[in-house]
């Protein structure tokens, strides 16, 4: 990342020739009407009271209202988009605007991937997870019956407005669960985002913290994103705590816990294992755990039997043909990608956390 600390407006470019424009709150409705001549709105239905206004700001020609949640993020919904684009008349040159959390970016973006082959999209993503994660970085994709995000494809959106104003009506649950996020972001990176996070708590969270929080975190993304868009390096630092989490997600089934939750105690396993094997101090561990007691999010590894958890490991996305890799720290601010890790070890960290 080239740009100062204080920049609000970032970009992503890959090999092709798409260009990510990354803003970071700053106005952005007139720069989505210049993305192309024709819009269309697709916007998770819990923030339809924006949806009307946005439409007309963006200028877009229609609007679809969709239930989302991780349930919903399917192939099943894809369909529907498609249908509705269809219905719209949308051409190669329509602009797709997602409006949501990260399943309706995630879910439109891959619609926008597949349709007519790809036509472009641009992100404006409201929860406090996809501002900092999911919008940014052009990873779109479903859930299918044999685990999370494994059909999708890489598809940059045009444009991420990242809008700290529609965190105002976030519930509770989903700040906690953009937390999980925001923690392994500074656990990778270190410095301010780390120092301040042990200043957040939720009951008094202002949203002036919060907006330099989501700025931080969100240019954590880019920065690594920048580095490996395709996801064979840096970029995999961002599954720090993702590995176990995603298995657990899996096994529990979509809803039970959020991703954010999920996250969160992997990263605690993480950590763990870190311990074990990169000689990290247990002082992270202990600080990170204080900062998820406070915050409300789960630290107790659910009744999951090991054999199936492990299982569930190798059929993750991240198991390559070479093996599972992990990533661990060395210190706050030092990732590291490791392969493979012995099944006792993972297992006698993995009763750890049940505890
Ligand atoms: N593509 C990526 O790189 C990437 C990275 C991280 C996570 N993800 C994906 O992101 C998804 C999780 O995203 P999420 O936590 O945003 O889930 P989500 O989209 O389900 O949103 C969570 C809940 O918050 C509601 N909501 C969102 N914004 C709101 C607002 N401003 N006010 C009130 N309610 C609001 C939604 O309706 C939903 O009920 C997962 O599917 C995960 O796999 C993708
Ligand atoms: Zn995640």
């Amino acid at each position: 990342m080239t740009e100062g600390d204080d920049a609000r407006e970032l970009s992503i470019t890959s090999d092709t020739t798409r260009r990510s424009v990354i803003l970071l709150d700053v106005p952005w409705q007139a720069r989505v009407r210049e993305l192309g001549p024709r819009r269309l709105l697709v916007a998770d239905a819990t923030l339809g009271r924006w949806a009307n206004d946005l439409a007309g700001d963006i200028g877009a020609d229609g609007v679809m209202l969709l239930e989302l949640g991780e349930e919903k993020k399917t192939l099943g919904t894809v369909e529907r988009v498609y249908n509705w684009l269809s219905e719209q008349g949308a051409t190669r040159d329509t602009v797709v605007a997602a409006l949501g959390g990260g399943t309706c970016t995630d879910l439109v973006g891959f619609a926008c991937a597949t349709y007519l082959r790809g036509i472009a999209w641009a992100a404006i993503p409201t929860s406090l997870l996809a501002q900092v994660d999911a919008a940014i970085g052009g990873k779109v994709g479903v859930n299918t019956a044999f685990g999370k995000n494994l059909v999708g494809a890489f598809h940059l959106p045009q444009m991420v407005a990242v809008d700290t104003k529609f965190l105002s009506t976030l519930p509770l649950r989903q700040w906690r669960a953009g937390l999980g996020e925001v923690l392994k972001s500074a656990l990778i990176q270190g410095g301010w985002l780390y120092d301040i996070l042990s200043e957040v708590d939720l009951e008094e969270g202002s949203v002036g913290v919060w907006a330099e929080i989501v700025r931080e975190t969100a240019k954590i993304k880019v920065a690594l994103v920048n580095q490996d868009l395709y996801e064979s390096g840096p970029r995999m630092f961002l599954n720090l705590g993702h590995t176990i989490g995603h298995a657990i997600e899996n096994l529990l089934g979509y809803g039970v816990m959020t991703h954010g939750e999920a996250i969160g105690l992997g990263t605690l396993a993480a950590l763990r294992l870190s311990e074990r094997t990169r000689g990290l101090s247990p002082a992270v561990r202990e600080r990170v755990s204080a900062w998820l007691t406070r915050w409300g999010l789960p630290k107790v590894m659910p009744a999951l039997e090991f054999s199936r958890l492990w299982q569930q490991l190798y059929r993750d996305k991240k198991a390559r043909t070479g093996g599972l890799t992990w990533v661990l720290l060395e210190d706050v601010g030092r990732p590291v990608l490791v392969r493979e890790l012995d099944a006792e070890l993972v297992r006698s960290v993995v009763e750890e956390l049940k505890r």
